[in-house]
């Protein structure tokens, strides 16, 4: 019998060994941020290169990158680096891997397999936000088939080390009030969830989620203090009254959240990684909270969350280690839908960075220099208008949007007819202008956006004029 205290040759080396990868991955993670990441989208027509971007990341010392595709452009520059990397099979492709090995074995070969030995690849998510998309339901029931014959086709290849997942939105839950009461949405817990977390139990994998405090406390800023949802320690606190748990941030909540709704279905020990994260730094008049102060200060306390030692987790998953990604890298400026939509950068498409923020959480708050003061933190009081951008236009690109925006409505566009109150002037953007307010006034409350692919904009400044009336109602 061997003695505890002697060691064979053999096993000395791979101590040797193991001491010398330890020393390696410490040294790693001493100058980077190992658990943070960030989303790189690349919905922008501004932006920089790959290997600009890559550099940029590496320079806000991230430790991963998230992709919203598998960019060759992008993978390759990214084998030059330590950075761990996800990357998404788009939602289009899912009906064909669900039902067809070949086809999810082709993606693999096209588009993990050239990169597999070089860039480290870490996860591979099959969709995005597939169940918050009620216009396409077949998709719902497609995505669990669709992730095993990924994993399958990995498994094939022998790859063992990258997890195959889906990112989700928080609306996958019913409820989150109170945490310890959250349960999946009855559409989608029996016939989606369950298999999902099966396949992800089986396989070690994680719970992507996009979580967003923002979102919850922007919906119902009376209900939820800002504070709670910028993850300041303040002293607020929240005891559930189901779990006697007490929370000290809206994060955590919706975290331990997703860990009640996972219990309630037989699934409690997955792990959790979030996928999305952020706040944005400039939004619309009728957005509110959307500044650079609440961005900056969401995002360092954030990152001092993610980098305490020993790990935080959550008041339910205590000690837990959850993978970050903040959403986004850069502000993307060909996002539609409301304006925050195009700034949740950390980045300028310059590369300059829209606020100080030290993502390894070491920088204490008071070593930051000033941020500008927020001034929309209470919802706008006032009225707004839609009109047409200033500046040079594509006009044919305007008349198309204004002839969508005449067509849309309920007499939208009579006001500029010719002899009526607004024809006159009789130009493209004084007619696009009445038309784009029209529209907005009519469909604001259902979700309409002033955007118009960036040739609209909202203003705080009546442009009606003579016996022409620009309609708007008091926000
Ligand atoms: C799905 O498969 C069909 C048949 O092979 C093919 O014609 C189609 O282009 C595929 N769809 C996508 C989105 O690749
Ligand atoms: C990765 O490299 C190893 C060793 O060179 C090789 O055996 C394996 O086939 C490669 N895998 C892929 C997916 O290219
Ligand atoms: C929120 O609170 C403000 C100030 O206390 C109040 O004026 C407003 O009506 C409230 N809004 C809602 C939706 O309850
Ligand atoms: C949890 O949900 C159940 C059923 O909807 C409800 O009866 C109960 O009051 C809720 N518990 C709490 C603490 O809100
Ligand atoms: C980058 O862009 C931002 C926003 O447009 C601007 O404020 C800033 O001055 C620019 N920085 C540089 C170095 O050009
Ligand atoms: C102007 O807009 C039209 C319609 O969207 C587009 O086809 C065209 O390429 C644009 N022209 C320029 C110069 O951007
Ligand atoms: C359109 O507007 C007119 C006049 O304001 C109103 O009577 C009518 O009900 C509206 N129709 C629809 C479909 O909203």
């Amino acid at each position: 019998m061997e003695s505890s205290f002697t060691t064979s040759p053999n096993k000395a080396s791979h101590l040797v060994l193991l001491l010398l990868c330890l020393s390696f991955i410490s040294i790693c993670n001493a100058e980077i941020s190992s658990k943070l990441g960030v989303n790189y989208g690349q919905l922008g027509n501004n932006l920089p290169s790959p290997s600009h971007s890559i550099k940029l990341i590496e320079s806000l010392k991230l430790g991963r990158v998230k992709l919203y595709d598998a960019n060759p452009e992008i993978l390759e520059p990214l084998s030059k680096t330590h950075l761990q990397v996800s990357i998404m099979v788009p939602n289009e492709l899912i009906p064909n891997i669900s039902s067809s090995q070949s086809a999810s074995d082709t993606w693999v070969c096209s588009n993990l397999l050239p990169f597999y030995n070089k860039t480290r690849i870490r996860n591979l998510l099959v969709g995005n936000e597939i169940l918050s998309d009620y216009s396409n339901k077949q998709l719902w029931y497609d995505l669990v088939p669709a992730m095993r014959r990924i994993k399958q086709s990995l498994t094939t290849h022998n790859i063992k080390n990258v997890k195959v997942g889906t990112t989700l939105a928080m609306d996958a839950l019913q409820t989150t009030d109170p945490p310890s009461n959250a349960t999946f949405r009855p559409d989608i817990s029996d016939s989606v969830m369950k298999p999902l977390l099966k396949f992800v139990s089986e396989t070690r994998s994680y719970y992507f989620v996009n979580v967003y405090t923002y979102f919850a406390w922007a919906a119902n800023p009376n209900k939820t203090k800002l504070d709670y949802a910028l993850l300041r320690r303040t002293g607020l606190t929240y005891t559930d009254p189901g779990s006697g748990l007490t929370y000290n941030n809206l994060l955590d909540q919706l975290l331990d959240s997703i860990y009640s709704a996972m219990g309630s279905i037989g699934y409690s020990d997955i792990r959790i990684t979030i996928a999305e994260t952020g706040w944005p730094s400039k939004g619309d008049f009728d957005q509110i909270g959307a500044n650079i102060y609440n961005a900056a200060i969401y995002n360092r306390n954030l990152a001092r969350k993610m980098a305490t030692k020993p790990p935080l987790g959550t008041p339910a998953r205590p000690g837990r280690v959850i993978p970050t990604f903040i959403f986004a890298l850069y502000n993307e400026n060909e996002k539609g839908g409301p304006g925050t939509e195009r700034n949740w950068g950390l980045l300028y498409p310059n590369g300059s960075r829209v606020y100080e923020a030290d993502l390894t959480g070491k920088k204490s708050d008071s070593s930051y220099g000033p941020l500008p003061n927020p001034t929309n933190n209470v919802p706008y009081r006032g009225r707004i208008w839609c009109v047409a951008g200033a500046g040079k236009v594509n006009a044919t690109a305007l008349g198309l949007a204004l002839s969508y925006a005449c067509g849309e409505g309920n007499g939208t566009c009579e006001s500029i007819q010719r002899g009526r109150e607004c024809y006159l002037p009789n130009d493209l953007v004084s007619h696009a202008s009445y038309a784009f307010n029209s529209y907005w006034q009519q469909f604001r409350r259902v979700g309409g956006t002033c955007f118009f692919n960036g040739l609209a904009v909202q203003t705080t400044k009546d442009p009606s004029y003579g016996s022409c009336k620009f309609p708007s109602q008091y926000n």
